[in-house]
């Protein structure tokens, strides 16, 4: 898919304000610093459509973007950046949750892992929430220009092996580097082709 444009739309902190349309749309979600912004920036072509930092809790509120005049980019704050509770309900902002709850033109989460980490039970908590609620998701691993291709692969090889213990299949997976563009064609691929059957819906 080519990218003719990309506009910032709105931020907020309630789904009940996101933007009124039933454009299809698709969120990124994951720790804070995973690199969910960066992504984001890299996917459009744009330095800094999206707020980036080099630390935690950056990204604050629900923001939408507008691409091709055609669907939305949602760029979510992270979990687990200064949240003491135990209660997964706490962990995950309230109106995260509500968000994904409540946004029904959300066609996939991509939920962003750090490739340089072992599966982290936040993450994992997430994923399964999702599962349970219904909502369709697919994972991105991050940050691959930060590993060495051998360990690369043994990360996610060590991530597919922890996911086959709570699903019946690895979901649909990306590699991406923000940095390099690693990634880009295949997620907007992808993208475009949930795009299309929602179209033809
Ligand atoms: P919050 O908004 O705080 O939740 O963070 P975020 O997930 O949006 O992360 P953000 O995009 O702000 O990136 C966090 C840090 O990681 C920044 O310093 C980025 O430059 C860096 N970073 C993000 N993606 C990549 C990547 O693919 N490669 C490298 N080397 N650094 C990255
Ligand atoms: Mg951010």
């Amino acid at each position: 898919m080519i990218i003719k444009s990309s506009e910032f739309v709105v931020s907020n902190s309630d789904v009940a304000k996101c933007p009124n349309s039933k454009l299809p749309e698709y969120a990124f979600i994951g720790r804070s610093n995973v690199g969910k912004s960066s992504l984001i920036n890299m996917l459009t072509a744009r330095k800094s459509l999206a707020k980036t930092s080099g630390r935690p809790g950056k990204t604050q509120l629900i923001n939408h973007f507008l691409i091709n005049k055609e669907w939305h980019l949602v760029d979510l704050p992270g979990y687990g950046y200064a949240r003491v509770s135990k209660s997964i309900k706490k962990t995950f902002q309230k109106f995260i949750t509500q968000y994904f709850e409540h946004r029904e033109q959300m066609l996939c989460a991509f939920v962003l892992i750090d490739s340089r980490h072992n599966p982290q039970p936040i993450d994992l908590e997430f994923m399964q929430w999702l599962g349970e609620h219904g909502i369709p998701f697919c994972i991105i691993f991050t940050k691959a220009d930060k590993l060495k291709p051998n360990a690369l692969t043994r990360n996610i090889e060590v991530y597919k092996e922890k996911m086959l213990e709570i699903w019946v299949e690895m979901p649909v997976y990306f590699v991406t580097s923000s940095t390099n563009d690693l990634g880009r064609e295949e997620v907007l691929k992808y993208i475009e082709n949930l795009n299309n059957q929602f179209i033809s819906n």
